[in-house]
């Protein structure tokens, strides 16, 4: 059995609260794309982790993969295990020898490129963690694998091709001065004893083999999704988006099981109940024309505790946007939703939604697929009776029918817009504060 759990927005959904709530049921989570850019919250009593690579099952003591379809910096991975280690935790996590290394050149050349923006609209507001251009040199054949840092020969092979056009790049195209990042000797170094920390904890493998043996010995395997549909390189708002495939097909290419492995499972989107967005791009719903909307803009984003878990910048708030979510639920074939963040959304005067979009005077209920086309696109608004402030974690215990009418009408909508089952509502932060509906490791 497999479940894999996809971002429905723009990132930042409450993934890690549903892969930390299901994951009690899975042995092995497998991330599947991205790298540490990604920011997943769990809570589990009172306790905070903000985890950016290793697998959000972590807290439950569960195997986590790293797989192939993933751009790994083994310096972020290590200090995020001391880091747990020094919390109490294990984790036993696994990288596969196919996933790609972020390089300190690649987090050079991120920054640099979007320093070189800045003065444009063409600025994506990257994590700066070296992402986009790990991935490039992953398709333009240059990379290196995790495979690599295991044989020093072969890593510094690699190493001798491709940091001297890096360092060209820095020098000759930008007019900067390359450094550290592009010394040889130095990363083969750094690199190879990386290499032999992963080769004496056991730590890589051929993920698509590991997969397939713990499947038939039996085991439940969770692919968490990182960041969200509408930032995914094929189906988001390009050019403002991450550098991989967050959508369930990511899942199969991600790790090496099948695509019938992924759609004889349960693919479960993670929808927060408004929007929010940490990069730049067009987002028709944002709370931003008039003092009014900023103030309910800032008021959401107090609330909700929406600043960037990577990088603490802001993140832009909207209404929850229906064209967007239609996409996502077709993109990633859904199965079923869970619905965060209804909490916040308590207690306003007005909630919202926008249910449409109106481009050159017709009404449309999908995504244009331009983002230039997308930007030009003016919701259609569909409002709400609001609900009140309640006893969320009461509400939590009490299950669906304790959520106040206008909230449930809410989801209703949402479920019936999509044609799909809501498989838990989150009413807060933390595990316990999760009305279940339905466990996706039962059906
Ligand atoms: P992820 O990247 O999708 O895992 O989400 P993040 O962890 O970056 O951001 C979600 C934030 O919202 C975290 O601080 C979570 O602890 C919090 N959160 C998750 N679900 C809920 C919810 O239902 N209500 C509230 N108020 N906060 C939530
Ligand atoms: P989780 O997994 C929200 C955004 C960045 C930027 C764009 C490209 O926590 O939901 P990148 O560094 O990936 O090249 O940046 O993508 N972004 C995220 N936004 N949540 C994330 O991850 C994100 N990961 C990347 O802000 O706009
Ligand atoms: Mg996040």
């Amino acid at each position: 059995m497999t479940v894999t759990i996809v971002g429905s927005q723009l990132g930042d959904e409450g993934k890690g609260a549903l892969v930390d709530l299901w994951g009690g049921d899975a042995d092995i989570v497998v991330r599947y794309q991205g790298g540490d850019n990604a920011g997943h919250t769990v809570v589990e009593d009172g306790e905070e982790y903000k985890l950016s690579l290793v697998p959000s099952g972590a807290v439950r003591d569960k195997v986590g993969v790293l797989g192939n379809g993933c751009v790994i910096n083994p310096r972020t991975l290590f200090s995020e295990i001391d880091d747990l280690r020094e919390r109490g935790l294990d984790p036993d996590v696994r990288l596969a020898k196919r996933a790609h290394v972020i390089m300190p050149y690649h987090r050079r050349l991120d920054n640099i490129e979007e320093e070189a923006k800045a003065d444009s609209d063409l600025t994506v507001g990257t994590t700066g963690r070296g992402i986009g251009p790990t991935y490039e040199d992953k398709a333009g054949r240059r990379g290196i694998r995790v495979g690599d840092l295991l044989d020093p020969d072969v890593l510094r092979q690699r190493l001798e091709y491709v940091v001297p056009k890096k360092k060209a790049l820095i020098e000759d195209v930008y007019g900067l001065e390359a450094g550290e990042e592009c010394d040889v000797e130095a990363l083969v170094e750094e690199y190879t004893e990386i290499g032999r920390r992963l080769r004496e904890d056991d730590m890589a493998v051929n993920c698509g083999d590991f997969l397939a043996e713990r499947r038939e010995a039996g085991d439940n395997v969770m692919f968490e999704g990182a960041q969200g549909t509408l930032i995914d390189i094929d189906h988001g708002s390009y050019p403002y988006v991450t550098s991989s495939n967050p959508t369930a097909g990511g899942a199969a290419t991600g790790t090496g099981v099948g695509p019938t492995v992924v759609g004889q499972g349960e693919v479960v989107g993670i929808v927060k109940a408004y929007l929010s967005r940490v990069g730049e791009g067009p987002m028709p719903t944002e709370l931003k024309d008039d003092d009014r909307e900023e103030e309910l803009a800032d008021f959401i984003r107090e609330k909700g505790g929406e600043f960037g878990t990577v990088t603490g910048r802001p993140r832009r708030i909207g209404w929850l946007d229906m064209p967007m979510l239609r996409h996502a639920a077709r993109v990633s074939g859904f199965t079923g939703i869970a619905v965060n963040h209804l909490d916040v959304l308590a207690g306003l005067d007005e909630v919202t939604v926008g249910h449409a979009y109106e481009l050159e005077g017709e009404e449309r209920l999908t995504m244009p697929a331009t983002t230039e086309r997308w930007g030009e696109c003016e919701p259609v608004l569909k409002e709400f009776d609001t609900w009140p402030e309640v006893d969320w974690a009461a509400v939590a215990e009490e299950g669906y029918d304790a959520i106040p009418d206008a909230a449930q009408d809410y989801l209703e909508y949402l479920s019936d817009e999509l044609d799909v089952p809501i498989y838990a509502v989150g009413v807060g932060p933390g595990r316990e504060q999760t009305v279940h509906l339905e466990n996706p490791f039962d059906n």
